[in-house]
């Protein structure tokens, strides 16, 4: 496993993995992402991961990607919270593997570089992790994120209501 930066050559298979989220959530609405309720089309996420590259490159945004065998199975990133307002020296993380590579490190492998690069960049990051999503939880308390709050009944999915624990961790 390869953990690097983004090329726009990475944008198909990165599609492909957030297409999968969707049949995920079908299986299991407990499921920890929160894709859109209408799902975006290829140009749509093409025109996303550009904006990501360019932002990565004026300094706004962090990611690294996991390549194995030849194709991206994961990423973690770090946005700037609101650009040009008093909270901009906050990151919002979001981080994903294909779900045959979960549980085998690669999301430490991706936390572990990311965080490193953010120094500097972001003082404050913080996340939201779904209460029905206990790997995830764990790996952000792992690299120290501390949980400040909980938002009861933040989301809505089949009828099913699910808590969302809030997380924070100074650089
Ligand atoms: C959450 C996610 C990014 C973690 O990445 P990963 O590669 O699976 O994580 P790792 O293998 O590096 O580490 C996961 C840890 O959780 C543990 N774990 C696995 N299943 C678990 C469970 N059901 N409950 C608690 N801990 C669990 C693992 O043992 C491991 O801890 P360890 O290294 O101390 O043994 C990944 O599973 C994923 O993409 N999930 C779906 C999308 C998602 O939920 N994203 C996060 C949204 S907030």
């Amino acid at each position: 496993m390869l953990i690097r930066e983004l090329k726009d050559t990475d944008f198909d298979d990165m599609v492909e993995t957030y297409f999968s989220f969707y049949a995920e959530v079908e299986a299991d609405p407990s499921f920890g992402l929160l894709p859109f309720h209408q799902r975006p089309t290829k140009e749509e996420e093409h025109k996303w991961l550009s904006e990501t590259l360019r932002d990565v490159g004026s300094g706004n945004s962090m990611i690294r990607v996991a390549e194995v065998g030849s194709h991206v199975m994961g990423w973690c990133d770090v946005r700037r919270a609101r650009l040009g307002s008093p909270i901009d020296h906050r990151g919002v993380l979001g981080i994903c593997i294909w779900k045959e590579f979960r549980s085998r490190g690669v999301g430490t492998a991706l936390m572990r570089e990311v965080l490193e690069k953010c120094r500097g960049k972001f003082e404050i990051v913080e996340l939201s992790v779904l209460a029905s999503n206990p790997r995830a939880f764990k790996l952000y308390k792992r690299f120290g994120f501390k949980e400040i709050g909980v938002l009861p009944e933040a989301v809505k999915r089949s009828g099913v209501y699910i808590d969302e624990r809030l997380m924070y961790l100074k650089l």
